[in-house]
């Protein structure tokens, strides 16, 4: 297998109901050369799962070539697995967690709103179902996410962790999914900005922060066209940056100006993007950045919900 470019997937995106669509290759620790563990159309058997889950030392990949390919082949039989009761929550949350890479991949650089708004609100109902998922454990669903700070992954993390924290501040699950699919919308107008200020590692100069500083704006231009985008999502995108002491932006709007789903995806969002790694630095872990949060949550956050994540976190997420 030498010279052929490998990318890593979870043993979770495997099930032993469905084939995977690409060939899965498999490297032991300490191996050099990975070798061909299942081709595209053959099944993974039980067994080979179970060893699989509980060996920490065997990682399995796909080759680079074969990337889209295996994102469309989940995202094409995604539903038929979301109904199935036999597959766990855990390998719907790892496969979910790759559709909306996919999903949003595809639909960020097609830059069309309404087919945008289309497709997440389906990965909203996905989401927010998976979140209220008793049997899907909080430190199973971080091991599952991606941490790449990527917009598409980003984006997604996001709306996994609003819809934690909208179930526990008691919203029903139609309320989830909408907040779900503002959490993957939220930084819709991050699509009008240039990459090379979007990736710059480092700190931006003034005039490049105005540039970003008006994502929220542009983001809600974009769902104004939409007539599926709800208020809730609407208020998302264009609130999620403003803060609680009215020093945020764009309006600089504070307290319960700020709609309550809009404080909601303001936690998750810096919570998302502080735990993730950037090209100039590594992740910060859990406790570290929610005792960074804790030094300005009376300027920027809304406390209650806060604490909730601070709760969520703790007893769910780890450190
Ligand atoms: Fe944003």
């Amino acid at each position: 297998m030498l010279g052929i470019p490998l990318i890593p997937i979870s043993h979770l995106t495997l099930s032993s109901l469905f084939p995977v669509g690409t060939d899965v290759y498999l490297r032991p620790k300490g191996a050099k050369e990975a070798m061909l563990f299942l081709a595209a159309d053959q099944i993974a058997t039980e067994e080979a799962l179970e060893l699989l889950a509980v060996s920490k030392d065997i990682k399995l990949f796909i080759s680079q070539t074969e990337c889209q390919k295996f994102q469309k082949h989940l995202r094409d039989n995604f539903d038929l697995w979301f109904e199935n009761d036999a597959v766990p929550a855990k390998n719907k949350a790892a496969m979910l967690s790759e559709v909306i890479r996919n999903v949003l991949s595809d639909e960020f650089t097609r830059n069309d709103t309404n087919s945008i708004v289309d497709a997440t609100k389906q990965l909203g109902v996905h989401i927010a179902r998976l979140a209220t998922e008793k049997s899907l454990t909080g430190a199973e669903l971080c091991q599952i996410l991606h941490h790449d700070y990527g917009t598409f992954t980003h984006s997604g993390n996001v709306a996994f962790y609003c819809s934690l924290l909208a179930a526990e501040l008691g919203y029903a699950n139609e309320e989830l999914a909408e907040i779900a699919t503002g959490g993957l919308l939220h930084d819709l107008g991050k699509l009008d900005i240039d990459e090379r200020v979007l990736n710059k590692p480092g700190k931006l100069d003034e005039f490049e922060f105005r540039i970003i500083k008006e994502h929220p704006l542009g983001g809600f231009r974009r769902l104004t066209k939409v007539n599926e985008a709800t208020r809730i999502q609407l208020l998302m995108t264009y609130q999620h940056h403003e803060r609680i002491d009215g020093k945020g932006y764009p309006v600089g709007i504070g307290g319960d100006e700020i709609h309550i789903a809009s404080r909601i995806c303001s936690v998750a969002d810096v919570f998302e993007a502080m735990t993730s790694n950037r090209p100039y630095r590594g992740a910060l872990s859990h406790k570290q950045t929610l005792e960074i949060m804790t030094e300005s949550v009376t300027q920027a956050f809304d406390k209650e919900v806060f604490e909730c994540w601070k709760t969520i976190v703790s007893s769910r997420l780890g450190n």
